[in-house]
């Protein structure tokens, strides 16, 4: 078992699956309500084992996963929750050693998913038009790869970033998949038609059905030559409660926040 290292970003679980992110420093010392816990304490722990705070609480120390750093990273954007990037893996079937481009990059929680997947043989190029919103996303994807353990570092994929708009072009070409997670998708059609290879994978993620009836309406009227529609999907996770006796659904869900549309490209013959 691989020990906790001092530089780690480690989770505390407290009393009622409460979590506390932190990155361990020796010396260093973390303090809430109930209490303060030294890192000296934590630092050489195995992952699981728990610690008491100075008031005594107890609290496990985890190393995220990628799901749940998503839900502690710092949010420059709007992010895509981890349960539509599962099913987006999956749907867009992004798989070792892919090329990938993805607009915008936003906090960076799907490009971190996307260079898991691609591996250490794949490419995400990722197109931002706001800094603001990249150099959040960079600080999450770096922290994520070097400071957390398992974030599988070793196998994961290059990412490149470009300061760039996806509606004004696509220099990559031959591109295994296209991944729009902005508001007009459809402004970025024309592009896409020329970087995406035949047999390629298109996915556009938005809010509301309107955006995804006149993403379908520009495909049907001015690319259906060009593109199949696979699917469009919404995922629905809902989490449920054991206390005891008791077992039920949470009161509360995060229902809907996005559309998975896929589009497969075609080369239609004459
Ligand atoms: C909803 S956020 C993306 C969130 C990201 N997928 C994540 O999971 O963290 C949309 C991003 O697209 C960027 N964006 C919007 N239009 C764009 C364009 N035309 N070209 C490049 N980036 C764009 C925005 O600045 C914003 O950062």
């Amino acid at each position: 078992m691989l020990k906790i290292k001092e530089g780690e970003l480690v989770h505390l679980i407290g009393k009622r699956g409460k979590r506390y992110q932190i990155v361990l420093n020796a010396g260093s010392s973390f303090s809430f309500t109930r209490g303060m816990v030294s890192h000296d304490d934590i630092i050489g722990l195995e992952e699981g084992n728990a610690v008491k705070s100075s008031l005594g609480e107890k609290l496990v120390v985890v190393r995220p996963t990628l799901a749940e750093y998503i839900s502690k990273m710092q949010k420059g954007s709007q992010i895509i929750y981890p349960k539509d990037i599962a099913a987006i893996l999956m749907l867009a079937d992004i798989f070792p050693g892919a090329r990938v481009l993805e607009a915008g990059i936003g906090s960076g929680a799907l490009t971190m998913a996307l260079l898991r997947a691609v591996g250490k043989d794949g490419e995400v190029v990722s197109y931002e038009r706001k800094k603001e919103f990249s150099d959040v996303a960079i600080k999450n994807i770096d922290t994520f790869f070097n400071r957390v353990e398992s974030a599988g570092k070793e196998g994961s994929g290059t990412l490149i970033l470009k300061d760039r708009d996806v509606y004004e072009g696509i220099g990559e070409k031959e591109l295994d998949r296209i991944l729009l997670d902005l508001p007009e998708p459809w402004r970025a059609l024309e592009h896409v038609d020329k970087s995406l290879r035949t047999g390629g994978i298109l996915m556009c993620y938005n809010p509301t059905v309107l955006q995804i009836y006149k993403l379908s309406r520009r495909l049907e009227l001015k690319y259906a030559r060009s593109f199949r529609v696979m699917g469009i999907y919404e995922v629905g996770l809902r989490e449920w409660e054991i206390k005891g006796r008791s077992m039920r659904p949470e009161h509360r869900m995060i229902a809907h926040t996005g559309f998975i549309f896929v589009a497969g490209k075609i080369s239609a013959c004459e």
